[in-house]
């Protein structure tokens, strides 16, 4: 069994994972290398190789999970709460889906809900933040169907493409966790 059901939603569950596993590093390397997904990461001009794949995995200190379907134990994407302060609790969140099948079903607003729950409910945050850039219209729309709203944003602040684009900052407080969408 190489994915545990630790957080479990209607279609999909988190799981832990270890930066040792071979299939999360491939798919990272492949994922990090298609430029659907790391032009939304800040790192599009990155070469990730197999070998390089496993470094940010092993730094990325806080919870990661493994995002996996219920329907076949399918890994479709990974999400984090990290960067975690537990004296002001608050946290940065992440995630990334890889498949473009996979995107555009409600997988992420589904895992986000899942893991700020968590954050919420288990870590006993306070607040969770994240940064999409302003051109990541698929983002922006399921962060705020889940609740999130703009806390600002920084102009201009990434090169890709030839043009710069605004990065912007998205926030939810553990009181807000829930007013938007199903309840947790
Ligand atoms: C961003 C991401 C995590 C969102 O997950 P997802 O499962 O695709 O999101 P959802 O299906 O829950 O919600 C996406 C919403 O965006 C909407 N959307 C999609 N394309 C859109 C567009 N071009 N303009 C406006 N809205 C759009 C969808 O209609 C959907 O809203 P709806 O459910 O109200 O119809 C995922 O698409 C992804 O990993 N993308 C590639 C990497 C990435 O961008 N990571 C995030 C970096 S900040």
């Amino acid at each position: 069994m190489r994915y545990f059901r630790k957080i479990v939603g209607e279609r999909l569950y988190l799981s832990p994972f270890s930066a040792d596993d071979s299939e999360i590093c491939t798919q990272w390397a492949r994922w990090m290398n298609d430029r659907t997904v790391a032009d939304h990461f800040g790192g599009h001009h990155q070469l990730v190789s197999l070998a390089g794949a496993k470094k940010p995995l092993e730094e990325l200190k806080g919870y990661r999970f493994a995002m996996v379907l219920l329907d076949g134990d399918t890994l479709i994407g990974q999400i984090s709460l990290h960067d975690i302060d537990h004296v002001h609790r608050n946290a940065f969140l992440g995630i990334v889906i890889g498949e473009e099948k996979h995107r555009g079903k409600g997988y992420g607003a589904e895992a986000i809900r899942l893991i700020l729950d968590y954050g919420f409910h288990t870590l006993n945050l306070h607040s969770v933040m994240l940064s999409v850039p302003a051109d990541n219209p698929a983002g922006i729309a399921c962060y705020k169907k889940v609740g999130f709203r703009e806390a600002g944003r920084r102009r201009e602040w990434v090169f890709k493409n030839g043009k710069y684009v605004d990065k912007i900052y998205m926030d939810m407080l553990a009181r807000e966790f829930g007013e938007v969408g199903p309840s947790p």
